[in-house]
């Protein structure tokens, strides 16, 4: 059979919700904003050429688990769920990670979610090619917030019945960029999605300084224009005039709550106009624009106890940079 894939937007992500957060973000006695700017076309790939970095381990070292460990956690997937699973893949951008898992898991369904429908048309339409049998759906959902699928997306085409198996695929270590009530509530949320679902997740975790301050600061400096990218964009979104000369790329590791964190500090005292707003920066003075949690392995584990999950099991490397863990139960 010829398929073709479904695809769905919940709420748009519309431009007011993503301006009217900016704004908030850059009056807030600790400037902030949101990692969701990082990600515009030239964000997202900027975001792949720091995955292709040397300092940069977290992709390379998941891919290296998950090609040495797959048949392994295939098993395991499959005696944690009992039919073809329906498979959600969260963040699921180009969807290479996922489809790397079609051989080893046959899903019945392969849901990508990601902020955009649009930006999964082409790759699920072209994904769709390679595997015409394979039920697709693609769906544009800002999960940051909440994480729900109408039920219609992962019902039974024809009985409309509940999944009786579905697999959440959260590669990446994305959940990194939530602190860990926000995790908590995400993971909580994967858990409900269908009865008896399971997870197969990617962490990263903590290690030393000399690696993990050079994997946000690399030599190259594509962090760095990663990173003052978004200064870029809210000058687009909000009118702003940052001139990005003024700021410099600053990663840091915030041990107290163990965490990455990225700022842009300006190099000299500056002041910032935007539509309906302006703000003074002494020089130093920084905006905060994202958190990378690190995790150790039983921490990790008892998150996703909290969470409901009662059987768990992790995949790491032999220096424990990171772990795959697949909950279920
Ligand atoms: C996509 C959130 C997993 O935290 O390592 C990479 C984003 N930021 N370099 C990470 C990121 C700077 C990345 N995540």
């Amino acid at each position: 059979m010829l398929r073709r894939p479904t695809f769905l937007q919940i709420d748009p992500p519309s431009r007011d919700t993503l301006a009217d957060e900016a704004d908030a973000g850059l009056r807030a006695p600790q400037a902030w904003l949101s990692p969701k700017l990082f990600y515009d076309a030239l964000g997202s790939r900027l975001f792949d050429a720091i995955t292709e970095l040397p300092e940069y381990y977290p992709t390379r070292t998941e891919a290296a688990l998950m090609a040495c460990h797959g048949a392994d956690i295939a098993a395991a997937v499959r005696s944690a769920l009992p039919a073809a699973p329906t498979l959600v893949d969260l963040g699921a951008g180009n969807c290479t990670k996922a489809a790397a898992l079609f051989d080893l898991l046959r899903p019945a369904h392969y849901v990508a979610v990601d902020i955009s429908a649009d930006y999964l048309r082409n790759t699920l339409t072209c994904l769709q090619r390679e595997y015409p049998e394979l039920r697709m759906s693609g769906v544009g959902m800002d999960f940051s917030v909440r994480l729900a699928l109408p039920g219609e997306v992962l019902a039974h085409e024809r009985t409309g019945a509940a999944p009786q198996s579905a697999l959440i695929f959260y590669p990446g270590s994305s959940i990194g960029n939530f602190d860990p009530p926000e995790a908590l509530r995400l993971l909580r949320e994967a858990r409900a999605l269908a009865p008896g679902a399971a997870l197969l997740i990617g962490v990263d975790l903590v290690k030393p300084l000399e690696v993990l301050l050079p994997a946000y600061d690399d030599a190259l400096g594509v962090t760095a224009a990663f990173n003052l990218n978004v200064l870029r964009r809210l000058n687009a979104l909000l009118g702003a005039d940052f001139d990005l000369a003024d700021w410099q790329h600053e990663a840091r590791f915030n041990a107290a709550a163990s965490r990455i964190e990225m700022h842009l500090a300006a190099r000299t005292e500056v002041t910032v106009r935007w539509r309906g707003g302006e703000r003074h920066f002494r020089a130093a003075e920084t905006i905060h624009t994202e958190n990378s949690y690190k995790w150790t392995v039983e921490g990790f584990a008892a998150l996703l106890a909290e969470a409901g999950f009662a059987q768990r099991r992790h995949w790491t490397d032999e220096r424990s940079w990171f772990a795959v863990f697949l909950a279920s139960g």
